[in-house]
């Protein structure tokens, strides 16, 4: 199944049971956000899930797409992309945790046709602040699925240093998460033991807030927000070993290798970064040294950094301008191709100035034994070196 087909069966499925469709939009979060970029589903639901009545009612559907930079070092593994999507549904103060699973067990074994043997769920095993989270428990029993209870793995967000982009204060709650089994063989282990369990839908159960000095208060209504990688699924669904083997990346894989020789771990992140890239640029991000742009720039770097290892020719202006429309398309973006290839060639001009002035200022004597606070204050503010690029440029 092509992942445009598994998001309509994804929002059939939830119009079908009463839910509106939102409409998926920017990474951008509103004006006043300390947020950077939009990181889950839930996160534009934020007033919502408090409270105020939202304008489409109290069961919503929604395809979002998400940024996550604490996922910047996983990138490269089966899993974790830079920028992916996020297919959510929400009840706001409606139904509740267990006819959220059973909805969802409901598709994704008749609507999608997965084995129920190869499921597994987690369930929040309760601790001092509250409660085990029977209802699910039951429901799974129910329905015959094995169960595993974790404590700080069924709380969402996790913890604030795992979520930097939740924030520490908004809605959380104990969760019960649904795992895929991926291996050869049948299934074996549970998921906290065994990586072959792949999380692929979690529902939240958001009973409370998180006030900025870390206690807990109770939401005045309880909602259910669940958030399932659209990504990860269609990889499973198509039998791929890993997320870049999915449909979305059939264009990078045809047309990066023939422009650049790479070993897969290469291919892949500069795949996802670049990837990331364009569609930060086609939500009109530019790069900076600072915020967003920052974030946008240190995508780009890293990407040049693994291109120019090999080969210090490689330029992004060779890039294809079909693989960019391909992205930007897809994620409906009305940018055109070329500006975003020009923004890029600009920022990769300006990285290797850069690169050339770091080596000679490193070169210089002062800076040929370890480096203090202070040189590095000094190459960041008079020279325009970041600490990063010191550390890299002193490796090579
Ligand atoms: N907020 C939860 C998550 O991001 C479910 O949508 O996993």
């Amino acid at each position: 199944m092509r992942t445009d087909q598994l998001i309509r069966t994804f929002v059939e499925y939830y119009e079908e049971r009463g839910h509106r469709r939102i409409t998926g939009s920017t990474l951008l979060p509103p004006p006043g956000d300390p947020v950077l970029f939009t990181t889950s589903g839930m996160h534009p639901l934020t007033p919502y899930l408090e409270g105020r009545p939202h304008p489409l009612g109290k069961r919503l559907v929604n395809v979002q797409r998400c940024l996550r930079t604490t996922d910047l070092d996983e990138v490269g593994d089966a899993t974790h992309l830079t920028v992916f999507e996020m297919l959510g549904t929400w009840s706001l103060g409606d139904y509740g945790g267990p006819l959220s699973l059973d909805w969802g067990y409901g598709l994704l074994t008749e609507g999608l046709g997965i084995d129920p043997g190869l499921l597994h769920a987690t369930v929040y095993a309760g601790d001092d602040r509250t409660g085990r989270d029977t209802d699910s428990l039951e429901l799974w029993q129910g329905l015959g699925v094995p169960v595993e209870l974790t404590v700080e793995d069924n709380w969402w967000p996790k913890s604030v240093d795992d979520n930097e982009g939740d924030g520490p204060v908004g809605p959380c709650g104990p969760d019960s998460e649904i795992f895929l089994w991926s291996g050869d063989g049948p299934p074996q282990s549970t998921p906290t033991r065994d990586d072959r369990w792949v999380e692929v839908w979690n529902h939240v159960t958001m009973t409370h807030r998180r006030l900025a000095d870390g206690s807990l208060a109770p939401l005045p209504q309880r909602n259910v927000d669940t958030g399932l990688g659209l990504e990860r699924l269609a990889s499973l669904l198509q039998g791929k070993p890993s997320v870049f083997a999915c449909d979305v990346f059939d264009p990078w894989r045809r047309l990066v290798p023939p422009l650049w020789p790479l070993e897969e771990p290469d291919l892949r992140l500069v795949s996802d970064h670049l990837r990331s890239a364009v569609v930060v640029l086609g939500d009109g991000v530019r790069p900076s040294s600072t915020g967003r742009g920052y974030v946008l720039r240190r995508l780009v770097r890293r990407v040049l950094t693994v291109l120019w290892r090999q080969d210090a020719s490689r330029s992004l202006g060779d890039l294809p301008e079909d693989l960019v429309r391909h992205t930007l398309d897809h994620f409906r973006q009305d940018v055109r191709p070329g500006d975003v290839l020009r923004t890029l060639l600009d920022e990769e001009q300006r990285f290797g100035r850069l690169l050339e002035r770091g080596r000679r200022v490193l070169a210089r004597p002062r800076f040929q034994g370890p480096l203090s606070e202070e040189d590095f204050h000094y190459l960041h503010d008079t020279h325009g070196l970041p600490r990063d690029l010191v550390t890299s440029l002193r490796q090579e």
